[in-house]
């Protein structure tokens, strides 16, 4: 992975009932990662007290304090600075907003949630408000069941990040969804200041649904972690597809057209699917579980192992996928391994040098090879890694 993605701010959403651990895990990011821990309750308790939780719909002071301090989440995450936002934030809707929010300032998001069983919720409230009653609001047991009914558990999509749900039919974006759900978040973004014609800019863009927030580009799917998955003969459709993108994106330096019904020639593939030969492989590349590209090896004639296809999808280029992909299809066979490509596909020749370093540091070896009749040579990276 790229050194920069690990330097791009982090937004943590905590998830979890009351006395689930969330502010104690918060505690321990927010030392861990540098990052600023916003934890509501301790700003409501010593702004609001603890008499009323303010919670009601529609002016719910809660929620007004809430909108503000991810005004405040977003100000630090433009800034470079990650945030710990301690919220409990029980619904899918909630979290997604924000997971968008921070996607489109550039930074990355990740869901922390905590789980806990009833009884040991209970006893933890109850042990709290013996004591620490300052710190905590009082709460009844006959809210317990309630609470956990309207609790949304989060997917594996959301703990992995992959998947980003579109807004309710209703919203066009996740930021209208999210000024009616925290009504002060508008006026926090509309505050007098030094950004101000930059932050009404933005804004105005981003209420028209067309570029979220103020990114220039929308943001680059998540490129980690990199997987391989074994593909076999029952399952061509996905290599076909995925097939003929690869051809096509290859066609232009390769001056290859397409056939009449508009579909691209794939021997590769064909050999593949044909089954001749069990050592014949292909794999799909996943990047956080969705569908990135494929790899296909075949036993190279001089002994050892050849790339025969590989493909990494146009919106995860230069993210790193091809690199850890390859790495992870080298590692399947160890001993020799015979790359060919064309310099003239551009960026490949500076990609394989970079595998080639991965898997053997600096004993590997380039060369062209012979020439043939209408086009330039192949050429060849060689190099032999141990097993295990
Ligand atoms: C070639 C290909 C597989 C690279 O995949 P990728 O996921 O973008 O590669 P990575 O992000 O892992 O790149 C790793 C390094 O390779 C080099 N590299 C990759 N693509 C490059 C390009 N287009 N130009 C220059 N260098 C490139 C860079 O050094 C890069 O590191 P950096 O981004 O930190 O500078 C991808 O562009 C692709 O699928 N192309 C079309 C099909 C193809 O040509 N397959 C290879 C046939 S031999």
């Amino acid at each position: 992975m790229k050194e920069t993605a690990s330097q791009a701010p982090t937004l943590f959403l905590m998830v979890g009932l009351p006395a689930s651990g969330k502010t104690r895990r918060a505690r321990e990011l927010a030392a861990e990662r540098r990052a600023l821990r916003l934890t509501p309750d301790d700003w409501a308790l010593s702004l609001f007290g603890q008499e009323d939780r303010h919670q009601e719909r529609p002016d719910g002071k809660r929620w007004l304090l809430e909108g503000r301090l991810v005004v405040l989440a977003i100000e630090a995450l433009r800034l470079g600075v990650s945030v710990v936002l301690d919220f409990g934030l029980w619904s899918r809707d909630e979290r997604s907003a924000l997971r968008w929010m921070a996607a489109s300032v550039g930074a990355s998001c990740e869901v922390v949630y905590l789980p806990v069983e009833r009884e040991v919720q209970w006893s933890r409230i109850q042990h709290r408000w013996k004591h620490t009653p300052e710190q905590t609001f009082p709460m009844a047991e006959a809210e317990l069941d309630p609470w956990r009914d309207m609790f949304e558990v989060p997917d594996a999509n959301e703990l992995s990040g992959s998947f980003l749900p579109s807004p309710p039919p209703a919203d066009e974006t996740w930021f209208d969804w999210a000024q009616r759900f925290w009504p002060s978040l508008v006026q926090g973004l509309n505050d007098a200041g030094p950004n101000h014609a930059r932050r009404q800019a933005a804004l105005r863009v981003c209420e028209a649904g067309s570029v979220p927030w103020e990114a220039v580009t929308p943001p680059r799917p998540q490129s980690e972690p990199v997987a391989l998955v074994a593909v076999d003969r029952t399952r061509r459709a996905v290599l076909g597809n995925l097939g003929q993108l690869y051809r096509y994106d290859l066609s232009e330096a390769y001056g290859h057209l397409p056939n009449d019904d508009g579909s691209f020639n794939d021997r590769q593939l064909d050999r593949f699917l044909a089954g001749a030969d069990p050592q014949h492989r292909a794999w799909l590349i996943t990047a956080a579980g969705r569908t990135a590209g494929f790899v296909m090896t075949i036993p190279d004639p001089d002994g050892g192992t050849s790339i025969s296809a590989f493909f990494v999808v146009r919106a995860l280029r230069r993210t790193g996928v091809g690199r850890a992909a390859a790495a992870l299809a080298i590692a399947t066979a160890p001993g020799r391994w015979s790359i060919a490509f064309q310099r003239y596909n551009p960026g490949v020749e500076k990609f394989w040098s970079r595998v080639a370093a991965d898997a053997a540091g600096d004993r590997w070896d380039m060369r062209d090879g012979p020439v043939p009749e209408s086009r330039p040579p192949d050429t060849w990276i060689t190099f032999t890694t141990a097993p295990g």
